[in-house]
């Protein structure tokens, strides 16, 4: 099949499969106006981690005299931060340069940058393919960006893709984009070192490393001073997450000097304690919680502390153990429902519980897929995120196994997994019905400027009939319908 038939057959997808597909949709920079001499636009594709990325772009550039803008027609430099986890979020990325072209045709010197993962998957090799394209900045380089700038106004391309080993930009004090002023993310590690053989993730962000505890309270404590009340710390894989006194360069200096039982290290359980501790009224999330690492002492500490929210989102991508082993997820079904049932039993059934799904994958039968759905029964996520596979270029399965089950297969799949949620949604969202939840006011609800809307501990959101509440205050809330997406309820006190 051409690439061309298969692109057209992803956009015939029904609405929910869109949905699902584009799951983590688009973000632009706002309108800023701080009197600068220069304009940037920043849209960025793909996961929380790019987004979070884009906020230190956005303190870099206004560093380097930027303001943003929310019209990319007005901007001098152009920031497209980009995904590649499956080929439609690539593709999307290359109709957007398209358009930027013709802009650019009619102000040759507005400057086109592209961040983030396709920068670093394909490196210098997209300023061939994409002749608009001034800059190509990978995820580990964004320091770099006042030189590169400078590289592009002396009339030259600039590439910076060096990925390291250290950098985590715990010094860099985010701008951020696009926030509601209540809720914020929270970069605590970079990169993975998983390598699940579906993955591009560990060949576009590189190692993974953690961040200094101290920087992250830090950041944490400076938001909940400027009103913030919720922050979710960010890593794909927030489990594995160490820091040692010993590895980190200071350390070692000092090393010498010190005695061995002064040296410190701090595991996630720890960390999102010293968050917790912040204050009762700073809700913490986190995400992505790997199931071969989420331990009990997560689960126990998430369970001590009311303000660490119940909530995890757990991607299982399938319910059978011989295609768990193909994608390198390296735990088996059995292990999946034996962290499934320490939630239930430390947190309680109450905790929500979301997963990511891959249909399709390599040499994946029909009783294998009856699995992903006899999983999804067992579980009874709350939410989840459903794809079909999408071979990625360089990944272990492109390499080792035959993307052998016909895109038409694979949709049917994906939509089988889809009508599963949605059945789960509904059934966990109508328990929520005649209890009071505790929701932290987040604005006025997309629908409509009578309501707001704001979440529960468990991702819920809860829409009610607006009354004095201000957003970033917690009111209780009585639910009494929901749909599978949403809770509905009025407030009691
Ligand atoms: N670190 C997270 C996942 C990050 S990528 C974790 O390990 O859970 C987000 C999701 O994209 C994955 O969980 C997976 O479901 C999906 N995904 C990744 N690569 C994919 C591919 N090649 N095709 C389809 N879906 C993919
Ligand atoms: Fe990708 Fe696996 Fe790492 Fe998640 S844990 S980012 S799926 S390699
Ligand atoms: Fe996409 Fe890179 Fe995130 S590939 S999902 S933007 S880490």
């Amino acid at each position: 099949m051409s690439k061309q038939e298969l692109i057209s057959d992803i956009d015939i997808l029904t609405e929910e499969q869109q949905q699902s597909e584009e799951a983590c949709g688009v973000q632009v920079s706002e309108e800023e106006n701080t009197g600068k001499n220069r304009k940037v636009y920043i849209e960025s594709y793909g996961c929380q981690m790019n987004f979070s990325d884009s906020e230190i772009v956005s303190s870099i550039m206004k560093r380097e005299g930027f303001d943003t803008t929310s019209d990319f027609s007005k901007a001098d430099v152009v920031f497209l931060n980009t995904c590649s986890i499956r080929e439609k979020a690539e593709q999307t990325v290359r109709n957007r340069l398209s358009q930027f072209n013709k802009v650019k045709e009619e102000r040759p010197e507005m400057m086109i940058g592209v961040l983030g993962c396709m920068a670093e998957r394909l490196k210098d090799k997209l300023l061939e393919e994409e002749k608009i394209v001034d800059m190509v900045v990978g995820p580990d380089a964004y320091r770099d960006l006042p030189t590169l700038i400078k590289q592009v106004d002396d009339g030259n391309k600039a590439v910076n893709v060096f990925l390291s080993k250290e950098e985590t930009y715990a010094d860099i004090s985010p701008v951020r984009l696009d926030s509601n002023g209540v809720s914020a993310f929270i970069s605590i590690m970079r990169g993975c070192d998983n390598m699940c053989s579906f993955c591009v993730v560990p060949f576009t962000r590189g190692r993974e490393r953690s961040r200094d505890p101290h920087s992250i309270v830090a950041e944490a404590k400076e938001l909940f001073d400027k009103g913030f009340r919720e922050v979710t710390l960010l890593g794909q894989n927030v489990d594995s997450y160490k820091w040692s006194s010993e590895e980190n360069n200071k350390g070692r200096l000092e090393r010498k000097a010190r005695k061995e039982s002064d040296v410190a290290i701090v595991n996630f359980a720890n960390l999102i304690e010293m968050v917790a501790k912040i204050s009762p009224d700073l809700r913490v999330r986190f995400s992505t919680s790997h199931p071969k690492d989420i331990t009990d002492e997560v689960l126990e500490t998430m369970n001590k502390y009311e303000n660490i929210c119940n909530y995890i989102h757990l991607p299982a991508q399938s319910g059978n153990s011989r295609v768990l082993k193909l994608m390198n997820r390296t735990y088996d079904r059995e292990w999946y429902i034996d962290r499934v049932d320490a939630i239930r039993r430390i947190i309680g059934d109450d905790c929500g519980i979301s997963s990511d799904m891959i249909a399709g994958f390599c040499t994946e039968t029909e009783e294998d897929h009856q699995e992903t759905l006899t999983l999804m029964d067992y579980v009874k996520y709350d939410f989840s995120y459903m794809f079909f596979y999408s071979e990625r270029p360089g990944t272990l399965a492109a390499k080792k196994y035959e993307d052998d089950i016909p895109l038409k297969v694979k949709k049917r799949r994906l939509q089988e997994i889809i009508n599963k949620q949605q059945e789960h949604s509904l059934e966990r969202n109508k328990k929520a019905i005649g209890k009071v939840h505790k929701v932290l006011v987040e604005g006025t609800s997309k629908r409509s400027d009578e309501q707001l809307q704001g979440r529960n501990s468990e991702n819920k959101v809860i829409i009610f009939p607006r009354g004095n509440q201000e957003k970033g205050q917690y009111v209780n809330v009585l639910v009494n319908d929901c749909t599978p997406a949403t809770l509905f309820g009025e407030v009691v006190d």
